[in-house]
């Protein structure tokens, strides 16, 4: 496992020594990287060293801290070869097979086995619904109390999973940044430590571990392109940031990097506005709304990195609609057999758009990010496709009330 040798700031590029828990830049808020001594790790492992590794993110230990992890078998997930004629160079990473469901589990797994090792006890979070899942998951299995904030308007899925999980949860009615504030506000006086997307350094450790498995799984190239549904961004920064360490370690060849797309929803699209206008960063959404309940986050808190690294690999940012990523679950899940999350079903309209406007051609080899199993989502489908209606099934019974947090809905 790989020896900490710094924090440095995104914002500043201030550097400050290994500190148990860190949280953000105390300069200007700025998320904070986790620096490694890399010339160790080149020393230490090598490419080959991960053969026979296990199959799951932490046989990238040799870049992770060193810490006893937190597992429930996240990451290593498959990379299937698009089935469709027209798509010959499309690859389709699917993270709906993590457990709980979502890519969400990489980031937790990786912040909580850091938590639990600096022998921190309760952890909070605002979540758009899978990263606390996910939390409620891995801070069970670490033996932790997590306290999760969520719009009341989850996916069900969301809502089950934490309550089963024993874990705190407060539904508001309100959007993820309303849910963010609370967190902000009542950490101190509860001795919370913040979770947050960006606010501690080591969920972009665990989604990073996405960037060193597409080099691995394409045979330690990188594909021309990667779609990515981004809410708050961390997967998109924790690959360039794999990348990056990979071109250090010289496990890739170096300026062959990936053009990164981003992609959102129409009815909340922050990044494709400001990438538009030429701004550096966001501006809030006002009124956010869409079915991609991971890609409903008005402001990004590291806004001005997603934008930088979009910039710098010469991608861009698309918004879709929310008919456009229903159409995508259907044609996922009929064409690939994958049943998808809407978010990632976003990022198969993204695609077929991009390659209408000639951005990409079927000659690009693209990595598309499933971010989440379509499983978790079962309401949000019945809804919108008026499942009852359709195949005349009797009214699904009321679901009993689990702890009196929980519906009517
Ligand atoms: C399924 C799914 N995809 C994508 C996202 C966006 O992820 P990120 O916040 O890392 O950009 C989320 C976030 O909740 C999600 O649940
Ligand atoms: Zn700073």
């Amino acid at each position: 496992m790989a020896h900490i040798t710094n924090f440095e700031c995104s914002r500043c590029g201030e550097k400050f020594p290994p500190q148990p828990a860190p949280t953000v830049c105390p300069k200007d808020g700025g998320p904070l990287y986790v620096r490694y001594d890399l010339d160790e790790v080149r020393w230490n492992a090598s490419r080959d060293s991960l053969i026979g590794g296990p199959k799951n993110m932490w046989r990238y230990a040799a870049v992770l801290p060193d810490a006893e992890p937190v597992t429930l078998g996240e990451g290593f997930t498959p990379m299937l070869p698009s089935r469709q004629r027209h798509y010959p160079n499309l690859l389709i990473k699917d993270e709906g097979m993590n457990p709980t469901g979502s890519f969400k589990a990489r980031g937790m797994s990786a912040a909580i086995t850091m938590l639990r090792h600096y022998g921190v006890k309760k952890l909070a979070a605002p979540s758009a619904g899978n990263a606390g899942g996910a939390m409620a998951a891995y801070a069970a299995a670490a033996g932790l109390e997590a306290y999760i904030f969520m719009p009341k308007d989850v996916p069900i899925a969301n809502r089950l999973e934490v309550e089963a999980a024993g874990a705190h949860l407060t539904l508001v009615d309100g959007l993820i940044s309303d849910c963010g504030r609370m967190v902000a506000e009542r950490k101190e006086k509860e001795g919370w430590f913040d979770v947050s997307t960006l606010k501690e350094p080591f969920r972009v450790e665990g989604k990073k571990t996405m960037g060193y498995e597409v080099a691995e799984q394409m045979g330690w190239t990188l594909p021309d392109a990667i779609l990515y549904p981004t809410g708050g961004g961390v997967g998109l920064i924790g690959m360039w940031k794999a990348f990056e360490e990979m071109e250090e370690l010289g496990w890739i060849e170096g300026g062959k990097r990936p053009r990164m797309i981003c992609v959102q929803a129409e009815g909340c699209a922050p990044i494709p506005k400001a990438l538009d206008e030429g701004e550096a960063v966001s501006t809030m959404w006002p009124d956010a709304h869409t079915l991609a309940a991971g890609l409903r986050v008005p402001k990004a808190y590291g806004d001005f990195i997603i934008l930088d690294i979009v910039r710098k690999s010469e991608g861009t940012a698309i918004a879709v609609s929310d008919d456009a990523i229903m159409d995508g679950v259907k044609r996922m899940a009929s064409e690939e057999g994958i049943f998808p999350a809407p978010e990632g079903a976003a990022a198969l309209a993204a695609y077929k758009r991009l390659l209408g406007a000639g951005f990409l051609t079927p000659d690009d080899r693209v990595v598309l990010f499933n971010t989440g199993s379509g499983y978790k989502y079962l309401d949000v489908f019945a809804q919108y496709w008026d499942v009852q209606a359709l195949v005349g099934a009797p009214k699904l019974p009321a679901p009993r009330n689990m702890g009196g947090i929980i519906g009517p809905w």
